[in-house]
């Protein structure tokens, strides 16, 4: 089993979209292994971002991140990482298909509603970063 991190951005709780994603994860069978809601700080954004710092979207993106609560969370299935990405759909709204979260619920290129790792190596970052007490057994 394979486990993920992913996290339902501050538009996602605005829009009262919390219970619609995490059941969509829960449908496919994912099991919800951690769970928390919370503002993030910009210390922990910073860190959370760091690959992306000096990029032109960063000011923006950490704004925007620290503007409201976000979920976080630890999923587990087998190939968590790429199920979960492929269930997120593209960040380039003209890419994000039917079906998928962000191609059913924004046209929005900021406010992309979820983060999700990715890949494997992300996965175990981010969780030692967000459940530090779940990191030795992920
Ligand atoms: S890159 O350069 O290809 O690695 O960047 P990318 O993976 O496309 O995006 C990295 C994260 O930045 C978010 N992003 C943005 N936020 C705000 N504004 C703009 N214009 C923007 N473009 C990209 C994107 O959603 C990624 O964050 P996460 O949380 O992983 O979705």
């Amino acid at each position: 089993m394979e486990r993920t991190f992913i996290m339902i951005k501050p538009d996602g709780v605005e829009r009262r979209l919390v219970g619609e994603i995490i059941r969509r994860f829960e449908n496919r069978g994912f099991d919800i292994i951690a769970l928390k809601m919370l503002t993030m700080s910009r210390d922990l954004a910073e860190k959370h971002y760091e690959a992306h710092k000096g990029k032109p979207f960063y000011a923006a993106l950490l704004e925007f991140i620290t503007s409201g609560p976000v979920v976080a969370m630890v999923l587990q299935a087998e190939n968590a990482v790429t199920l979960a990405r492929q269930m997120m759909g593209a960040l380039n709204p003209l890419d994000a298909a039917p079906g998928t979260i962000r191609g059913d619920f924004t046209t929005d290129t900021r406010k992309n509603l979820i983060h999700g790792a990715d890949c494997p190596e992300a996965a175990r970052r981010e969780i030692a970063l967000w459940f530090p007490e779940l990191a030795l057994d992920s």
